[in-house]
Order: structure tokens, then C-alpha cells, then sequence
């Protein structure tokens, strides 16, 4: 990622940019109703920084804040397509209204268009997903051959629907809690399990396999382990391909990284932060699920770690004690509630709590995320970057790093390396705050 075009050389957004989601339930339905909303002009693509942030170049007294989006070439809107891969045979409006995040008057001006995206078969395995089942699924003799049917699925689509170029975003559910294996360390181990059949290939693995031997930019919404592997690692820099993950950061977490950066600069110690949440979607069940919950919940604890350094700090936060919970509560369907008591101490040690009840909607802050990563992959793509994309870690949970690299999971930190990135690609200064110019 050290390498890439200079600014006059980077390819132009030109064309149809096709978006091939893994998954076609809460997330990507109210991604693909959003994008098709603002198209119409029937709202507008809040929470997306692409489509609604700008960015400061330059001098504060220079005055130059463009929108992203004119700043760095992106695909428009209108030119995005979509495809999708589900074990569930509804179509994109028939899936939105089973997961009930959108009203139906919001969704149902849109039911023509959406019921235009049917879901190709999918490669799936209750063995990775257990409390999930469907007939739309691909079968074949070895998981090779099941990854080079998605192989073709992805060059059938992107000529049936004329696109340009490509992405893949993963928001499908979560699978069970793995860990690298051997099998994972190179790419000649990797294909020779695939062709055995090993356990350890995820249906998840196969499809960012195919995504990067296509030459498709891939990002990693869930928490399952899929390319965070050495052997796709080395895989998307031989062929040149921009890869991110994991977990998109919504909800609680997205909570954690805002607060824990404002607590540690003022130096003040945590005690205990304890996290539940209850929540009533499909993506709540299988997170019921401990396999799938256990690698959700890796995800989610990391952050408080990596932000607060209790190594370094151990006199502020070498006892912490932080705890997550979710569990499956059907009433409350996509419309999480997500608590935090955390027990914070100050001055002589006195303690103060702070409560937090996030009445939330996961899909909604999930849906600008899956927006963002598709049109900055594509722009990563277009630059020639490749490999792990760390400046895309302000989306992720648990973002994904070169080998041996912490990640960084204070948001704001994350957000002035996203954007110092843009400035980079563009061939604009970097900004570094510091500002003694200004006192000459
Ligand atoms: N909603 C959020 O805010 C949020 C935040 C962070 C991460 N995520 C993750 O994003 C993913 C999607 O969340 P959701 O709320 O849309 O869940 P969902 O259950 O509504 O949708 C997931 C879809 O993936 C499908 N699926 C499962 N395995 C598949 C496979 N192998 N191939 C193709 N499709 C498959 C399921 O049938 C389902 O329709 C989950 O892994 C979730 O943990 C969601």
C-alpha cells in the first residue's frame, strides 16, 4: 500500500460500478433501498461521508473544504448495480420486508426496482452458520469447484449488466469462531484444502478467494476470519487487489471508540465497562448461536484494549474489567438496545459511572458504511492500491492490519488517517493540526 498512482494517472470513475453483496438480509436490503432512495432524491445518504462530508485542504485560512466526493474521483450513485448471493431465495424487496428495518412507506415506492434483485445460489454450510438454512444454495464435489462457480457467477454478472468494474462487500451472517490454521499460511496449502474439502475453508474464504483471483476489491462486514489469512493476504498482493475487514462498526462499538479516546486523552482511569444488548433480527440468532457469538464477541472486545493500553497505563486501566453480552430477543426485532454501565474513577481515585442506553438500528448505521467501503475500495482499485486498506479501519470493528501491526481503533484517529489518505492519493498536502503558521 506504499505505492500508488500518481494523482494524474489514477482511472477515471467511468461506467457501471457493479456492488456484489454476500448476504442479501437486513444489511445489504436497506444499503441497496437507501442508494436507490437517494437516487430518486427521496432522501438523502446520511451517515455516508463519500456522498455528505468534506474535506479541509490546505491552510484553516485558505477556505478550500470540498465534498469528498469532488475531491477524489468516485463512482456516482446512479452508475452503482447490484447483485447478490443468498441461501434464501427472496428477492431484495421480499427480503427487506422479512427483516422489517424500513417502513413500508419507505419501501414500498421501491418495490419494482428491488424485486429486480434476485439472489444468485449461494455457497453455504449450516456447519459454519447453525441456526440458518436455505434451498438456494450451490452444490458441487469439492469447495474448488463451488469457489469457481462464484468465479463465474462474478464474470456472468459483470457482463449481463455491462459493468466496469467490481466490488464485493460480505454481509452475510457470521460464522462460527475460527483460528488460522496451517492450511491458511500459503496460497499452494489453501487451494490443496480446497480441494480436500478441509474444515478450516469457510464458505466465507471461498468467496473472497474468487473475489480476488477476479481481480474484485473485497470487504469483510462480519467478524469471521474469511481473508485476515496469509494465504488471501499474499493472494490480493500478487494480483494487485484492495482488501478490508472486519466487522462493520455500528451500535455499541461504534460508542466504545468515540468515548474511550475522550476518557484516556483526559487521563482519566476505567475500572469497568460492561456491555449487553438485545436485539431480535436474523443476525441476532445466529449471534445466538456461542460458535457465532464467540467470534462476535472477539470482535468487540478488542477495541477497549487497543485504545486504552492498560500495559502502558496500568495504574488507570491495568484492572479493567469489560464484559459483552448480546443476546436474541425477538420482540425488538432490527431495533437494538444496546446498555453500558462504566465505572470510571477520577482525582484521589473517587469513581463516577456514566450509563449509556443506545436505542439503535443496526442496519441503518451499518447500511452508509457498506456505501462508503464499495466506492473507496473501487477508488483504492482505480489509485493502485492493493492489500489490506488500514486507512478503511474508521468502518471496521476489528480492523484488519499488516502482520505484526496493532490496529488503530480510536475513531478519530481512524478518521484523520481516512482523510489524510485522500489528501495522499490526491497529491494534497497532509494536514498535521499543528498550526504555529499561523502565529508568525
Ligand atoms: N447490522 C449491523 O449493523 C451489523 C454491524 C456489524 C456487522 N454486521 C454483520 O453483517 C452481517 C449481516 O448482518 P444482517 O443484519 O444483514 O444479517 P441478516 O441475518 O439479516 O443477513 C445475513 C444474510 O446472509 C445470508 N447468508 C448466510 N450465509 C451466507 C453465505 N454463505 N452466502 C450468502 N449468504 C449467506 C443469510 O441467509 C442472510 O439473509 C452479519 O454477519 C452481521 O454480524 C452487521
Amino acid at each position: 500500500m506504499t505505492e500508488h498512482r500518481s494523482p494524474d494517472q489514477i482511472v477515471p470513475a467511468e461506467g457501471k460500478l457493479g456492488v456484489l453483496l454476500v448476504g442479501l438480509g437486513a444489511v445489504s436490503t436497506t444499503f441497496i433501498a437507501g442508494v436507490e432512495a437517494a437516487r430518486r432524491g427521496l432522501n438523502q445518504p446520511i451517515g455516508s461521508l463519500t456522498q455528505m462530508n468534506t474535506i479541509r485542504l490546505g491552510k484553516r485560512t485558505d477556505e478550500r473544504t470540498p465534498l469528498i466526493k469532488d475531491f477524489v474521483p468516485l463512482a456516482d450513485l446512479d452508475d452503482l448495480v447490484f447483485g447478490a448471493w443468498d441461501p434464501i431465495p427472496d428477492n431484495a424487496y421480499q427480503s427487506a420486508k422479512v427483516c422489517g428495518v424500513l417502513r413500508a412507506e419507505d419501501i414500498d415506492p421501491l418495490e419494482e426496482f428491488m424485486s429486480t434483485i434476485d439472489p444468485m445460489p449461494a455457497v453455504f454450510d449450516p456447519h459454519y452458520v447453525k441456526k440458518l438454512d436455505g434451498p438456494n444454495v450451490k452444490t458441487a464435489g469439492t469447495k474448488r469447484d463451488l469457489a469457481d462457480q462464484l468465479r463465474q457467477d462474478i464474470r456472468s454478472f459483470k457482463e449481463s449488466n455491462g459493468c466496469d468494474r467490481l466490488v464485493m462487500v460480505w454481509a452475510a451472517s457470521t460464522e462460527i469462531f475460527m483460528s488460522p490454521q496451517p492450511v491458511h499460511a500459503t496460497l499452494e496449502s489453501f487451494e490443496q484444502a480446497m480441494e480436500n474439502n478441509d474444515e478450516a475453508i469457510a464458505p466465507s474464504m471461498l468467496y473472497a478467494w474468487a473475489a480476488i483471483q477476479e481481480g474484485v476489491p473485497f470487504a469483510n462486514g462480519a467478524p469471521n476470519l474469511t481473508c485476515d489469512i496469509p494465504a488471501l493476504l499474499s493472494l490480493a498482493s500478487e494480483k494487485g487487489v484492495a482488501i478490508g475487514g472486519k466487522d462493520f462498526k455500528t451500535g455499541q462499538t461504534l460508542m466504545k471508540t468515540i468515548l474511550a479516546p475522550g476518557l484516556k486523552a483526559r487521563m482519566l482511569g476505567l475500572s469497568g465497562w460492561f456491555s449487553t444488548n438485545i436485539l431480535g433480527n436474523r443476525d441476532g440468532e445466529v449471534l445466538d448461536d456461542p460458535e457465532s457469538f464467540k467470534t462476535k464477541e472477539e470482535s468487540k472486545l478488542g477495541a477497549l484494549e487497543y485504545i486504552l493500553q492498560p500495559e502502558m497505563y496500568p495504574d488507570l486501566y491495568g484492572d479493567m474489567y469489560h464484559k459483552v453480552r448480546i443476546n436474541y430477543y425477538p420482540p425488538r426485532g432490527d431495533n437494538k438496545e444496546g446498555w453500558d454501565n462504566i465505572d470510571i474513577f477520577g482525582w484521589m481515585g473517587y469513581g463516577m459511572q456514566i450509563k449509556i442506553d443506545f436505542l439503535c438500528r443496526d442496519s441503518i448505521l451499518a447500511a452508509p458504511i457498506v456505501l462508503d467501503l464499495a466506492l473507496f475500495l473501487d477508488l483504492s482499485a482505480r489509485a493502485g492500491l492493493s492489500g489490506v486498506q488500514e486507512w478503511l479501519s474508521f468502518y471496521f470493528k476489528a480492523p484488519q492490519t499488516a502482520p505484526d501491526l496493532y490496529p488503530e481503533h480510536d475513531i478519530f484517529i481512524q478518521h484523520w488517517k481516512l482523510k489524510n489518505t485522500l489528501r495522499w492519493i490526491a497529491g494534497e498536502e497532509q494536514i498535521t493540526h499543528l498550526g504555529v503558521e499561523y502565529y508568525d
